[in-house]
Order: structure tokens, then sequence, then C-alpha cells
């Protein structure tokens, strides 16, 4: 007999609809990272997303909105420096935080907190979903302290073939999360490095964000071990080759080679980030499908800061 492999749920945007009505959480493609959501104002179908994910309760969510519109009903006076970033990257990779205004948003979606955290997401399923839903919150959509998942297959890896999946032709492009600015102070804060660089930021507002590596992280999510593999990964720019030995395998750039490694993973070619970074979190996972114990992480790249979301998802997957 041959046995059939169970076909995971698989929903249309109208039945995603008619679910997130019943505050039963869909599995929503982004141009980011797949999210897991439930309607911005539906505080059961936001508890259920906390359970599925084993999420910590202080870890608050990002609200996917529409349009710059809809963003103006939750803040608490849109600051005028917000404009030309929203018109620079919405839709887009980035997400602002901001102050909200009382009752408008379940606590339990922003942890409690007096701000909450927007963004706008560039994928024509999303958008048309939301355009029927209204603003739907979505954290990434893997068990918490998992790799985000960048396929439908990694959704299924973490919940099972039972969770509603929304439908899309359209694939994740950059495979990494967005980038966080927080609004304190008058100033523009990076709570968490992504699809958007600092310096395309930069060329917006004219100057860096600030960064506060050493400080008490600004967003709660950064407290958390995430992106983690089973395996351990050992960062390094310069190793003797018989040490590539001593690892169950090595995770490099496909320009490279490896001579003395017993397994070699390629992120892409260590000349371009973007591909290397689609590909970090698939590989991640397969380094526990693998079941690899212990990987040696060639992070021999260029001093660019168009390399600093990867090695910051690096240096949390190995734990620093
Ligand atoms: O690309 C993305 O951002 C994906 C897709 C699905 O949109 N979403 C995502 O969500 O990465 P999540 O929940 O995995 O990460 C949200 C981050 C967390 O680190 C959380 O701490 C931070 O946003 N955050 C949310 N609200 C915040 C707030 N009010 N202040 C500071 N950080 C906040
Ligand atoms: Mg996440």
């Amino acid at each position: 007999m041959v046995a059939l492999k169970k076909e995971a749920m698989r929903v249309t945007i109208a039945e995603a609809v008619s679910l997130l009505a019943n505050s039963s959480p869909v599995a929503i493609p982004t141009e980011t990272v797949w999210g897991l959501a439930a309607r911005a104002d539906d505080e059961e179908g936001i508890r259920r997303i906390f359970t599925l994910k084993n999420r910590p309760p202080s870890n608050p969510l990002i609200v996917h909105v529409d349009s710059k519109t809809s963003l103006e009903a939750y803040v608490n006076g849109l600051p005028d420096e917000a404009l030309p970033l929203i018109d620079a990257f919405w839709p887009g990779g980035l997400t602002l935080v901001l102050p909200v205004k009382e009752g408008v948003l379940p606590k339990i979606a922003r942890a409690g907190l007096p701000t909450a955290a927007f963004r706008m997401p560039d994928h024509e399923t999303a958008l048309t979903l939301i355009q029927q839903t209204g603003p739907l919150v979505a954290p990434s959509a893997n068990k918490s302290g998992r790799p985000s998942a960048t396929i439908p297959e990694h959704i299924e890896e973490d919940f099972g073939m039972d969770l509603p999946i929304l439908n899309t032709p359209i694939p994740c492009r950059h495979g990494i999360e967005s980038t966080i600015l927080i609004w304190k102070a008058s100033k523009w804060h990076l709570g968490r490095f992504g699809a958007i660089s600092p310096c395309s930021i930069e060329s917006i507002i004219g100057y860096l964000p600030l960064y506060h590596a050493e400080d008490r992280p600004l967003c709660p999510g950064q407290m958390f071990r995430h992106y983690a593999p089973q395996a351990r990964l050992t960062l390094k720019t310069t190793w003797e080759q018989e040490e590539a030995a001593t690892f169950d395998a090595v995770l490099g750039f496909s320009d490279r080679s490896y001579l003395k490694a017993k397994a070699v993973l390629h992120l892409g070619p260590s000349t371009n980030p973007e591909p290397c970074m689609y590909r970090l979190y698939d590989l991640l996972r397969r380094l526990d499908q693998h079941k690899f114990s212990s990987v040696l992480v060639d992070i021999d790249v260029p001093p660019s800061p168009l390399w600093l979301a990867l090695l910051d998802r690096l240096k949390k997957a190995s734990g620093h």
C-alpha cells in the first residue's frame, strides 16, 4: 500500500476571512516571512496566536495595515518624522513603533505597552485579505524560538497539517523579518535589523537610527533566544583547514571551498547578502533535519551594513 502524504490545509481568501471572523488564526504570506494572523480587534484570536506559538505574553505583536489612513486610527499623534519613512518604505519591510490611543488595540496584542508596532506588507495576497478583514496582528509563523517560516513547509513543520495556510502564488521575497524602528524622545531608534538596511533609512531621515546593542533591548522580542537550531553554531572569520573537520558541517558561501569539511551547506555568494538572507532560515532548519550537533559558520564578510541583518540573526542563532 502506498502511504499518501497528508495534504496541508490551504485556504482561499474568502475562507481566511471567515476563519479570522471566528477567531481561528490563519498563516498569511508577506514579502518578508510568513505571519500567523488574527484580527487586530479580536482578543480571543490574539490569545490563540500566543498559545499556538507558545509565545511569552510579554512579547508584543505587529499590526499589519493596508494604508497610512488605517494607521492613523491607532496612533496617538503621528509624528511628522514618520511621514517620509512611510512614503519611502510602505508597503514594505519597515515596522514603526509608535504611541497608541487608549482602547483601540487589545492590551494583549501590545503586551500592555503604551506603544504598538505597525507595518504595511508589500504582498498582494496579504493586502487583499487585510482590505476585507481590517488590520491583522501577525507574529512570524514559527513556534517561539524557532527560525521564522519562509515557505509553507516550515509552518507545517512547526504547527502540523491542521493550521490553515492562505494560498498564494507569491512567495516571500526577503526571507528575513522587517526592520523595526522605534520613535522615542524625538529620534528613531533601531529595534531590530531586518529587510530594510540602516543605510537606506539614513538616506531618508538624515541619520543612522540609534542602536543600543549593549543596553536593555528596546524590543521586548530581543530578550528571548531566537532563530535557534538544535545545533551549536560556532561563528568564525578565520580558522585552520583541519579545524573544519572537527565540526559536523560548515555553513558557508557558494564561492568558497571548505576542503576538510564533513558536509557543507551554502548560504549563497559571499558577494551578495540578499540571497544569503533569503536562504538562512531554511538552512538553519535543515541543520536540524540532518541532526548536526556542531556547525562551523563562515562569517568572513565585508564590514558593510548590508551584512548586519544576516550577522545579527546568526549571532542570535548561536546563542550570543
Ligand atoms: O517581517 C515581519 O516583521 C514579520 C511579518 C510576519 O510581518 N513579523 C514578525 O513578527 O517578525 P514577530 O512577532 O516575530 O516580531 C515582532 C517584533 C518582536 O521582536 C516584538 O518585540 C517587536 O516586534 N515589537 C512589537 N511591538 C513592539 C513595541 N510596542 N515596542 C517594541 N517592540 C515591539
Ligand atoms: Mg518572530
